[in-house]
Order: structure tokens, then sequence, then C-alpha cells
């Protein structure tokens, strides 16, 4: 085949993303054969922005196009009328990313908000239980899909309304994208001061997913626990934020600490200090500790929010001065 014809096919094709010019009137037949092995063709480019994973470091101008095409005009249009959208982020599952979404949103209830979760954790979407609204339904009505409204008006759009709890469902990657599109395209989510994000753990493709669709986020919280090991996955987190462009409000360091409650004595069982290094190598703000508490994981499992039934505990206090920080962070 002819040179010229292979580079139109790859570049009708979009395989071709720069191309390294040569002045043919410098160069001598013997050499031009060589010469075209510098063409930098990527073959992994098939202009299929949705499903890329170099999203973010790609810097081609089809890139940009996917911001105008349909569905992400949907996105902007369907979260048009939410004030603030907050992504909950960290490391590791377990370490407390969905307790800290459920609880700050009860916080920022607390105080008037007007506040909705999306539980993007599809692989383990707690947020339902947590707020004692698990056998609520998604329903579909004339503007899209109808949120489930629990505790003091805060609204739930989670995988777990649609999966019975005992349904295991591996999920193919684009089905994985398509649940994420619905969710953010197809949701009435009305108006709203807030809506938290209960993102997937660490930075896998469904995080960056949601990261890629959601217009303008207005910042990201990273939860971590104290020990080094889960400094690793969070540090990725925040580092995907940044790549994202979405600004980090902060780093809380949760089961941080814990007072036995016969003898009063502090323990600090999972070390101390990670959130607050983390926040110092990232340079971002430490938005505070969460000590462990078994109230905590109680009232989780119960579907009562923490913060509202002992708002006097340390932790609750704690949180409620995270929420204040963001609010701050915001112009509140
Ligand atoms: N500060 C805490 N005190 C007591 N239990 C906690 C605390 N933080 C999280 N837990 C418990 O740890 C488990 C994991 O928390 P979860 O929020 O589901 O983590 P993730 O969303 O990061 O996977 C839950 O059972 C939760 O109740
Ligand atoms: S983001 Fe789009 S243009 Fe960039 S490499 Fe991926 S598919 Fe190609
Ligand atoms: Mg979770």
């Amino acid at each position: 085949m002819d040179t010229r014809e292979l580079v139109k096919g790859l570049k009708d094709r979009g395989e071709i993303v720069e191309i390294v010019e040569i002045g043919e009137e410098n160069l001598s037949d013997k050499y031009a054969e060589q010469d075209i092995l510098a063409i930098n063709v990527d073959m992994s480019c098939t202009l299929r922005c949705e499903n890329c994973e170099k999203f973010f470091d790609c810097r081609s101008p089809a890139r940009m196009e996917i911001y105008q095409r349909r569905r992400m005009t949907q996105a902007r249009d369907a979260m048009t009328n939410i004030k603030h959208k907050i992504a909950v982020v960290g490391g590791k599952g377990g370490v407390g990313k969905s307790i800290m979404t459920a609880n700050m949103a009860v916080s920022l209830a607390m105080r008037g908000r007007k506040v909705s979760i999306l539980d993007q954790d599809f692989d383990g979407a707690t947020i339902p239980k947590m707020l004692g609204v698990e056998n609520g339904r998604l329903k579909i009505g004339d503007s899209g899909i109808v949120p489930v409204e629990g505790f003091l008006g805060v609204q739930v759009v989670s995988m777990g309304f649609l999966l019975a709890s005992e349904e295991v469902l591996t999920w193919f990657h684009d089905m994985r994208r398509s649940a994420t599109e619905e969710f953010i395209c197809h949701v009435n989510y009305g108006h709203r001061d807030f809506l938290l994000i209960d993102m997937p753990p660490g930075t896998s493709s469904d995080a960056m997913n949601v990261m890629e669709y959601i217009p303008e986020l207005a910042g990201a919280v990273v939860v971590t626990i104290p020990s080094d090991v889960s400094q690793n996955v969070a540090r990725k987190a925040t580092l995907l934020c940044r790549k994202a462009g979405v600004p980090v409000f902060g780093v809380i360091e949760n089961m941080s600490g814990y007072v036995c409650p016969k003898c009063g004595e502090a323990v600090n069982i999972l070390s101390t200090g990670g959130g607050e290094n983390l926040a110092k190598e990232m340079d971002v703000p430490f938005l505070g500790r969460i000590p462990l508490d078994p109230r905590l994981s109680k009232c989780s499992d119960e579907g009562t929010p923490f913060v509202y039934k002992f708002p006097d505990s340390q932790a609750a206090r704690n949180l409620m001065q995270v929420v204040e920080q963001i609010e701050k962070n915001l112009g509140y």
C-alpha cells in the first residue's frame, strides 16, 4: 500500500493523534522510508473519549469535543440546579467513605440545606441502608428518575435500590459507564444546595467516569484512615482529582483513635497522623479526625443518622466542623 494511503487510512480511523511533519525537500529518497517511521501513531486512540482511560492526560483537540456531545449536555442540564457538587473520594474500600458521606449529608441537612446523595459505588452501594431507606424504590416520572427521599429530606440515588442484597452482579466496563450516565443525566435532581457523591474506591475507571461526566464539581473530600498503607491509595485519589481539575477541600482522618467508654483512655488503634501527613504532603487542608465509635457503626447498620442521634459525641462534633469548613470554603 502507498504510504500516503496508509497514513490517510490511519487518520480516518482516528488512529493518528500526532504527525511529525517532515519537509520533503530536505529528504533524499534513501532516507524517506526511515523518516516515515517518525510518525507518532497512537494505535490506542479510538476517538471514543467516553471509554478512554487516558481522558485526563489527553491533549488531543478531539477530546474537547466530548463536552459538546449530547450526553454531556444532558448531564449539565440534569444538574443545573444543584449549587455545589462534592465528591467524597478515598483509598481502599472500608475506610469510611460511605459513612462519612451519609453523616455529612445529614449534618448539612441539620443546618437547613437541601441535600442529595449520589451513591456511585456500584459494588458496595451502602448509602440506602445507612440512611434507613433501603426498602425505597427509584421511580420514573415525567422529568426522569425520582430519587428516594429519607431523613430530613436527604434524597438518595443508588444502585442499591435496584439490586436485591443477595444479588451479585458482574458489571462490564460499558455497563458501568451506562449506569453512571443514567444516574447523572436522567435523574430529576431538582433544586438542591448540595449533591454529595459517594465515589467508588481508589482510582478505578468508575471513579474516572464520574469525574468525566459530572460538570463543575465544586471539590472533593478525601477520606483516609491513619495507617500508612491506606495513604497510598488516598494519595492516588487526590492526584486523580488534581488531574481532573477538581479542587480538594481537604482530608478527613477517619477511625482516628478510640476512647474506651469504660476507663476513658484514648488508644490509637490504627496508629495516628496519616491523614494529617497526607494533607501536608498534598498541600491541602486537614479537615479533622473522626474517632472510632461503635455507635457510628451501630447507627449505620440500623439506618439511623448518627450525627442526629448523638450530636454531642466527639465524632459528630468533628463531623459538624468538617461540614462547617466546607461551607466556609464555598462562601457560606
Ligand atoms: N469512625 C468509625 N467508627 C466506627 N465504625 C466505623 C467508623 N468509620 C467506619 N466505620 C464502619 O466501617 C465500615 C466501613 O465503612 P464504609 O463507610 O462502608 O467504608 P467505605 O465506603 O469506604 O467502603 C462500616 O461498617 C462502618 O460502619
Ligand atoms: S481521550 Fe479521546 S482523543 Fe484522547 S486518546 Fe482517548 S479516545 Fe483518543
Ligand atoms: Mg462505600
